[in-house]
């Protein structure tokens, strides 16, 4: 037994047994558990002079009675919520909506889907209102206009970009002449499976392409003054990892319920009508190899009962909880919503609306477009100069192509359904998103793009890839402009 914990007991005349002294010396923080438990044995259990894990659990629970009851909601928020409306509606949610059993005919059926739907966006642009099919462009034609998904991307050794692309008719080549440098410029954020529009001509051979255009947004309507109201934005919580800090979650409850921070901090709490959670609620088992190390809950049933234990101290104000890649729903996206299979109490507790992943719902009309953002991982595999810290500039592209998990068949697994879901049908007001546990928010054309960083400290692989979250760190909308809380702090 290590001897400056042995002798801080001793000094407090008590003593330890074995499993009591290896669960002490096996938490990161001892030297605070000690001080703690031996003032917790003075005031509660001074008849005690050997320490158990019976002791330690009794600690423990004491711990979450005091946390709970200091967080429980103030109640001049109470009284404002009770008269507060809280009106919304799930515009989109795949749950129910998966058909696939993986035949190659629904994967026909999935990017037809995808054309179709991304064609008649790019057919809002009168330049495409008519368009030649592929199958006709074998011949010469001055002045084209076609729409099809990309097959691949070449570069040849003249630096000409040669982009392989395909309509429901047959394929075609798209050359972009290495002396059009705007166009090789912009085409560098082209990915795989994408639909574009290519206007330019054909020699029969090679279509030259002289203007290339995606699905795109117009500036969007601005939401900002009708907002009368803030809304919270978290996701990567992560409760069940050693590395979830507890701690700063503890403050952010404590503080949407009206019990922490300054006059102004509790002010805009009292304003705030619903949170939304991007996914990865929970760890997860088994997620990546040796995670059960990271693990301080290694029970999936666990980690989402912790869960509920957390949230249950929100009472009234809808909780939008959307899945990630850490939760116990289907890996390929869309992803169903959290089932009662696993989380149980967080589907019994009557404030929380399940939603799938992706999702769009209508907070008192400010609309959210939920998606936790595993794709981010293939768009900075498939592109130069973009990095995890890059989110602002990743939904933009994801914005201008309609689609939030453009790349197929890379790490972001997706169900080829009868209809694509991650296709962004609608432009939403808010497009909120998770995944890389580093916040960002900046507007685009009108449209609020967050993301909102995590709950969990550094994890040792993001150590080696010298990744820095932002943790407890928290996005709120407060009519139209953003906030961020800091709860890292007493
Ligand atoms: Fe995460
Ligand atoms: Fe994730």
């Amino acid at each position: 037994m290590s001897n400056d914990i042995i002798k801080k007991f001793q000094k407090a005349q008590l003593l330890l047994n074995n499993n009591a002294y290896a669960e002490i010396k096996g938490n990161s923080d001892y030297d605070y558990l000690i001080n703690e438990l031996i003032e917790y044995i003075e005031e509660n259990e001074n008849d005690q002079y050997i320490i158990t894990t019976q002791t330690i659990r009794n600690y423990q629970e004491q711990e979450k009675r005091r946390i709970h009851e200091s967080i429980i909601e103030n109640p001049k928020t109470r009284e404002i919520r009770s008269k507060q409306e809280t009106p919304y509606e799930v515009i989109l949610d795949v749950t129910n909506k998966s058909y696939t059993d993986g035949d190659i005919n629904d994967l026909n059926k999935y990017f037809n889907s995808r054309y179709d739907k991304l064609k008649k966006i790019i057919q809002e642009n009168p330049e495409f209102k008519k368009i030649n099919e592929l199958k006709t462009t074998k011949t010469n034609i001055d002045n084209l206009q076609v729409i099809g998904m990309i097959n691949n991307i070449n570069n040849t050794k003249n630096g000409h970009r040669i982009i392989e692309i395909e309509d429901p008719t047959g394929t075609g080549s798209v050359i972009i002449l290495n002396d059009n440098e705007d166009l090789i410029n912009s085409s560098q954020t082209l990915v795989k499976d994408e639909v574009i529009g290519v206007s330019g001509s054909t020699n029969g051979t090679l279509i030259r392409a002289d203007e290339i255009v995606h699905p795109g947004i117009q500036r969007h309507k601005i939401i900002d003054k009708d907002m009368n109201f803030s809304i919270v934005f978290i996701s990567d919580v992560h409760i069940g990892s050693k590395q979830f800090d507890e701690d700063s979650f503890n403050r952010f409850i404590k503080w949407l319920n009206g019990n922490y921070g300054n006059q102004e901090q509790q002010d805009l709490a009292n304003d705030v009508k619903y949170l939304v959670i991007g996914g990865d609620l929970v760890d997860g088992i088994g997620i990546y190899p040796n995670q059960e190390k990271e693990l301080k809950i290694k029970d999936i049933y666990e980690q989402y009962a912790e869960a509920a234990r957390l949230l249950g101290d929100i009472t009234d104000i809808p909780i939008i909880l959307s899945p990630g890649n850490h939760d116990a729903t289907r890996l390929a996206e869309p992803q169903p919503a959290l089932t009662e299979k696993y989380a149980k109490d967080l589907c019994n507790q009557k404030n929380i609306e399940m939603v799938s992943n992706p999702s769009v719902v209508n907070l008192d009309n400010i609309k959210v477009q939920i998606y936790h953002g595993r794709s981010f991982d293939d768009i900075v595999m498939a592109l130069n100069n973009y990095t995890h810290a890059d989110t602002d500039k990743i939904m933009q592209l994801l914005l201008e192509k309609r689609h939030l998990a453009p790349i197929y068949g890379e790490r972001t697994p997706l169900a080829s359904e009868f209809e694509d879901y991650l296709v962004i049908d609608d432009i939403p007001d808010v497009l909120h998103t998770g995944h890389v546990h580093i916040n960002s928010h900046t507007k685009y054309k009108g449209v609020h793009m967050l993301n909102s960083g995590t709950f969990q400290k550094q994890t040792e692989f993001q150590k080696i890839y010298n990744i820095v979250p932002t943790c407890a760190q928290v996005p709120v909308l407060n009519h139209g402009t953003l906030q961020l809380l800091d709860f890292t702090k007493e």
